[in-house]
């Protein structure tokens, strides 16, 4: 049950070290597999062999339906194909002035706060990136009552559904976490699914060329193969997986982020200076963004990645059967002892301007890699430069000795009791 709590409980130091690793539970045969070869070749080879585990889809599908994040072979590329029109509806610098608007009001909302005063960084870095994604997709904003019901549905939703998962792993009964975790899915679901029904009322499909978001860009998306669209219900699985797989992640990795901009005073100002200089030009803030893919090393938002074999076979000697789970695991491939040097320090510099060299093919894979790969890899690198460097701007952050945060593997990668951090006006 302590495993139930946090996966980063199951591992040992011989993990960060191992190339293949395996643990047998009553339900399933797992691997762990850290051979950057393996992981190219599961997850940009050949990816057809080794589709999304089934576990995965049951861990989520109350609340995210059927839609890309889970589903395999036809019916993923389907949905794909429909996503990536409508991903393609939102461009970056369609999007951006959504983003600017979000982030002042984020600014906004902290500057009225008494200074200094201990953050709530986890609270405030998921309204604010919750709070784009859903003006992305819906062109309107989400307020702090909103923001923070959802937040909790979902905060509760990660530990009950962890908790159903060990248990059938396990081959034990689900207890009431099944149900639990199906009425906090509700809450979220309930919320979009009225927006959505709200849209498809009051505007035809017609009506939507005129509108530049994602959800008009699902509305309006056409099967290339088939000529067919996506009905309410579709619609409304791909908007609830697009809300949260594009708020949390960014969510875990910001938190992180201020944590550790509260440790340096002196990194603070070097990318402050940064964003000085040119506060308009996100592209040229290599600082900041170098900053942001270490933390993505250190604190991968998706810690593991499941997928199953979909054949017996051979990996590094020993023998796999068709069924058994095999997990790529950029956690641990971020801090193996053979393809990092010094893995656990934080440093910035490993992707800076000066850098010497990239870091070796499959060792680092935040967004993953291949043809199931992030469709909002760039996205939420925008929205990161944009974030740090406004915040930079505006406050200085100072960590809090006596809150030390302890990391915990959920569904993302969080902090049990959340993150606080000292924040000053400028
Ligand atoms: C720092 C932020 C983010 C991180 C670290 C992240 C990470 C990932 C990872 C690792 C996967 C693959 C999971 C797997 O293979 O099991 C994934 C898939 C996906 N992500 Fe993200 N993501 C982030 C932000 C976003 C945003 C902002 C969006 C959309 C607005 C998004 C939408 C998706 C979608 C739709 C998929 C499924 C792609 C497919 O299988 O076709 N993500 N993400």
């Amino acid at each position: 049950m302590r495993v139930a709590d946090s996966w980063l409980d199951a591992l040992t130091a011989r993990s960060y070290e191992m190339l293949l690793g395996h643990f047998w539970l009553p339900a399933m045969r797992v691997f762990v597999v850290n051979d950057p070869a393996w992981v190219e070749r599961i997850l940009v080879k050949e990816p057809h062999r080794y589709p999304k585990h089934r576990f995965m889809h049951e861990a989520l599908e109350p609340l995210i339906g059927s839609s890309p994040f889970t589903t395999n072979g036809a019916v993923w590329q389907r949905q794909r194909r429909m996503l990536d029109q409508a991903f393609g509806a939102a461009r970056l610098n369609l999007v951006l002035p959504l983003m600017q608007a979000a982030c002042a009001d984020m600014v906004q909302r902290m500057q009225i706060l008494p200074s200094p005063t201990a953050l709530d960084v986890d609270a405030v870095m998921t309204h604010v990136t919750a709070d784009i994604v859903y003006r992305t997709i819906f062109s309107e904003p989400l307020t702090a009552e909103e923001a923070d019901t959802l937040f909790g549905a979902f905060v509760r939703y990660q530990n009950l559904s962890q908790k159903a998962t060990v248990l059938k792993l396990c081959r034990l009964p689900p207890m009431w976490f099944n149900r639990s975790r199906e009425r906090e899915a509700r809450v979220i679901r309930d919320f979009l699914a009225s927006k959505v029904r709200q849209r498809f009322a009051d505007r035809t499909r017609e009506d939507e060329q005129q509108a530049a978001d994602i959800l008009a860009g699902l509305r309006l998306a056409v099967d290339p193969e088939d000529g067919t669209t996506l009905s309410e219900i579709e619609v409304l699985d791909q908007i609830c997986m697009l809300f949260l797989a594009g708020h949390e992640t960014s969510a875990s990795a910001l938190s992180w982020c201020l944590y550790l901009l509260g440790e340096s005073p002196a990194l603070q100002e070097r990318l402050r200076a940064e964003a000085f200089a040119n506060p308009d030009d996100l592209k040229s803030m290599e600082r900041v963004s170098a900053m942001f893919r270490e933390v993505l090393r250190l604190y991968p938002p998706v810690g593991y990645f499941p997928r199953e074999a979909m054949e017996d076979q051979e990996i590094r000697g020993t023998k796999v059967r068709k069924g058994d789970a095999l997990l790529v695991f950029p956690w641990l491939m971020h801090r193996h002892r053979r393809w990092w040097t010094n893995p656990d320090a934080f440093d910035p510099e490993r992707f800076g301007p000066q850098r010497s060299k990239a870091p070796l093919r499959g060792t680092y894979l935040p967004f993953s890699l291949g043809a199931r790969a992030c469709i909002g890899a760039a996205f939420a690198m925008q929205e990161a430069a944009l974030i740090l460097s406004q915040l930079l701007l505006h406050f200085d952050f100072a960590s809090i000795p006596e809150h030390r945060p302890r990391v915990v593997g959920r569904l993302t990668v969080r902090s049990d009791k959340g993150i606080r951090v000292l924040l000053k006006r400028r």
